[in-house]
């Protein structure tokens, strides 16, 4: 069979604040740098969700492009856009919102929607920093 991998793309808005608690103000500042600005600051995130499986014959589509959309939107973009990471958003409770904390979450929510076609979650910080999970 043909194993190809699909990637949609989506994009959104918010802020956030990181800070370690058992660190100090200093330390804080030192680790995160603008990230850790009291009132914390925005970021245009991008997400990019790969599937990964066989077009079906009929079809010759591995998952409805429409369908992948209205997933990542309703448990992703619909949660976090334009909010504030850090007091906002449920599923963000208590988490210290790095890129690298924020891709794992995401995973874990998309793979209760996407199920077993989910191959891999990208997010993009800024135009510099990409991180990438694939739930291993
Ligand atoms: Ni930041």
């Amino acid at each position: 069979m043909n194993k190809v991998y699909l990637t949609r793309r989506e994009n959104f808005c918010a802020s956030h604040r990181l800070h370690e608690p058992s660190l100090s103000d200093q330390q804080n500042a030192d680790l995160y740098g603008y990230c850790n600005w009291k009132n914390g600051h925005g970021h245009n995130y991008e997400i990019f969700v790969t599937v990964c499986g066989n077009p079906d014959p009929k079809t010759g589509m591995i998952i409805n492009l429409v369908d992948l959309k209205k997933m990542i939107h309703e448990v992703i973009i619909n949660r976090v856009d334009h909010r504030h990471l850090n007091f906002d958003v449920d599923f963000l409770r208590g988490i210290n919102p790095t890129a690298e904390n924020l891709v794992v979450v995401f995973w874990n929510e998309l793979k209760k929607v996407v199920g077993n076609l989910l191959y891999e979650v990208k997010l993009q910080e800024t135009e510099n920093n990409v991180v990438v999970y694939r739930g291993e």
